[in-house]
């Protein structure tokens, strides 16, 4: 979604802006600008489209040294020039970006109107730029923090004004923003990504909390002016991580990551000696854990189907009743706490709107909440009552791959830890370890033969319906890999149990709509393979995602793509990177644009 940088200092604005905003591309968005303080001038320049094509009509000579950028993913008003980030007031003096949506912008609008603003967009962020002048009296921090009180909604703003050049005023309520601390030059964004070339100490504004920065000072308070003393922070991620180190994409590069981001989220957490799972960020007491009596994981997208594969490890090893909720109803099901209940929340960037609101609501009715995040620092990591890092290292491709391989890490280990606890014996603990431990290489082995799925994705890359069909444990990996297709290529793509087609989607079956079946050896196999047959009957296509040596199968399918043989448990992580590697090449098939899929931003910060 849309991203905020600001810069503070001795160098060129314009350039460290630029640089920035290109870091948060990733993000997603459709039209992207900057605002640099030149000679006591706010200079904006803005475009619809690529932040190469902002880059060709901002001058190169462009001299000032303090500014504001703004990559907008649009909510209010369609993609266009006007509507482009930032937003200046109608007097030129107040200059500002905003992520987030300002609920009551109609009526602030209406009244401004009325005492005579012209207004140039049709967004609910230029308001904001016009109220902060109409309250402006000589102090910027002052404005924004009387406007805070009137503005209904979410926001994290970075603003600027023509009488106070060389400063920038931040704040967040619900969308986040982080300060960066560097040599005699300051800085803000909306993610750490933006900032991370020039400096790795940061300081995470919480909500209601409002940031003055100059080259070398900052102040930070609340909304009654009360000064704020806060930690700084040390951003754990390398410059290399955020860069494509000589792969095309992202996503590529995330896939092929896997066996190594795997290992960090398991590594020191295993205990062989113990055959169990070790999750010190859990800050509950072996007595508490064993009191657990119920288990909901609360998510969107890639992060539910995680949770989802979560939820069967726990209830079918660890024996207690467990869920997965999307966080989009969560919020508004008026949820009923259970006492005796654990509640999780996934989410990579730890920033995902409905996943947020979700957690505050069950919270609020005192539910303990315990977060899996891969962002250190990020919302949902610092509000939740506890919880487990996935390691990963940044994400940047809107598909998430490698976070999806962690986060059923977790699952895997909290499903140890709390079997453990309960039925799971010594031995059949540790053959679940072994398996575990195993998996990072087999992954290695699929990714050394990847030449198999990119002459599928040839071959089938033109079909527009495709079926992913799993059971059990794979059910959930067949709806992730039915939503990597889909999102990147823009084949439609469904998963289903394929114990389910039978009750509808068979109808959907022909010659022109593939299925991609999931056929581990596990003890529903035979029953998939009659699916396969119900398939075939009908004249459907079938891929097979196999167990290396099952000629069964072989012989029934159109195609198949072989896994390694494991213990069934773990079978949900070699099967989704076939999944992946699939969608990925269909997308480069399509000649899609990876990494930045139309329509859709990373971190989805608005509900
Ligand atoms: O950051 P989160 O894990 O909370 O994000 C949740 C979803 O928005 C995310 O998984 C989305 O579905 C991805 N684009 C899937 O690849």
């Amino acid at each position: 979604m849309c991203g905020i940088v600001g810069y503070c200092g001795p160098g060129p604005a314009s350039e460290v802006l630029l640089e920035g905003l290109k870091r948060l591309e990733y993000r997603g968005y459709d039209s992207a600008g900057i605002c640099v303080d030149v000679d006591d001038e706010l200079k904006v320049i803005k475009k619809k489209g690529k932040i190469k094509d902002l880059k060709e009509i901002v001058p190169e000579d462009l001299d000032g040294h303090s500014g504001i950028g703004h990559t907008r993913w649009a909510t209010h008003g369609e993609v266009n020039d006007r509507n482009a980030h930032p937003h200046m007031d109608d007097s030129g003096k107040v200059v500002l970006v905003h992520n987030g949506i300002i609920e009551n912008y109609e009526g602030i609008k209406r009244r401004l109107k009325k005492e005579g603003h012209t207004f140039l967009s049709d967004t609910d962020s230029e308001v904001i730029a016009h109220l902060i002048a109409s309250l402006y009296q000589g102090n910027l921090e002052a404005a924004v923090r009387k406007s805070a009180f009137l503005l209904k909604g979410t926001y994290g703003i970075a603003v600027m004004h023509r009488d106070e050049p060389g400063t920038i005023v931040g704040i967040r309520n619900g969308s986040p923003l982080v300060l960066g601390i560097g040599d005699g030059e300051m800085f803000l964004a909306s993610d750490v990504t933006a900032i991370l070339a020039h400096t790795k100490q940061v300081v995470y504004l919480e909500d209601k909390e409002i940031v003055t920065i100059t080259a070398d000072t900052y102040r930070t308070s609340d909304y009654y002016e009360q000064e704020i003393e806060k930690k700084i922070e040390s951003i754990g991620w390398e410059l290399e991580q955020i860069e494509k180190d000589g792969y095309e994409y992202f996503m590529e590069k995330e896939i092929w990551e896997q066996p190594e981001s795997i290992l960090r989220a398991v590594q020191g957490r295993i205990d062989r000696e113990g055959a169990t799972g070790h999750l010190g960020g859990l800050n509950m007491t072996p007595r508490q854990l064993l009191n657990i009596k119920r288990i909901y994981i609360v998510a969107a997208g890639t992060s539910f189907y995680a949770g989802m594969v979560g939820a069967f490890l726990l209830e079918s090893i660890a024996r207690i009743p467990a869920s997965t909720e999307l966080a989009s109803e969560v919020r508004y099901k008026n949820p009923v706490v259970e006492p005796d209940a654990l509640y999780f929340v996934v989410s990579q960037s730890g920033e995902t709107a409905d996943t947020l609101y979700a957690m505050r609501e069950l919270q609020r009715k005192g539910a303990t909440v315990l977060g899996i995040c891969n962002v250190v620092g990020s919302t949902i990591a610092r509000e939740s009552d506890g919880g487990v890092y996935i390691h990963s290292g940044p994400e940047i491709a809107v598909a998430s791959t490698k976070a999806f391989t962690s986060q059923i890490s977790v699952f895997y280990l909290l499903t140890l830890l709390l079997a453990r606890m309960r039925h799971l014996s010594f031995e059949d603990g540790l053959e679940i370890v072994d398996a575990i431990e195993k998996v990072p290489d087999q992954i290695k082995k699929i990714l050394e033969k990847t030449d198999t799925i990119r002459s599928l994705a040839k071959k089938y890359a033109r079909y527009t319906n495709f079926l992913f069909l799993g059971r059990g444990l794979n059910y959930s990996v067949a709806l992730e890999g039915a939503l990597k297709l889909k999102e990147i290529s823009y084949i439609h793509a469904e998963g289903y149990s394929s114990a389910e087609i039978k009750h509808g989607p068979i109808a959907l079956i022909n010659e022109t709509t593939p299925s991609l079946f999931l056929v581990p050896d596990d003890k529903l196999r035979d029953k998939v393979i009659n699916n396969i047959k119900e398939v075939k009957a009908r004249s459907g296509k079938v891929i097979a995602v196999a167990v290396e040596g099952d000629n069964e199968v072989a012989g029934i399918v159109d195609d198949v793509i072989w896994i390694p043989k494991t213990n069934p448990v773990v079978y949900p992580y070699l099967m989704v990177i076939p999944l992946q590697l699939f969608a990925y090449y269909c997308a480069l098939e399509l000649h899609r644009d990876v990494d930045q899929p139309r329509n859709l931003a990373k971190s989805v910060t608005v509900e």
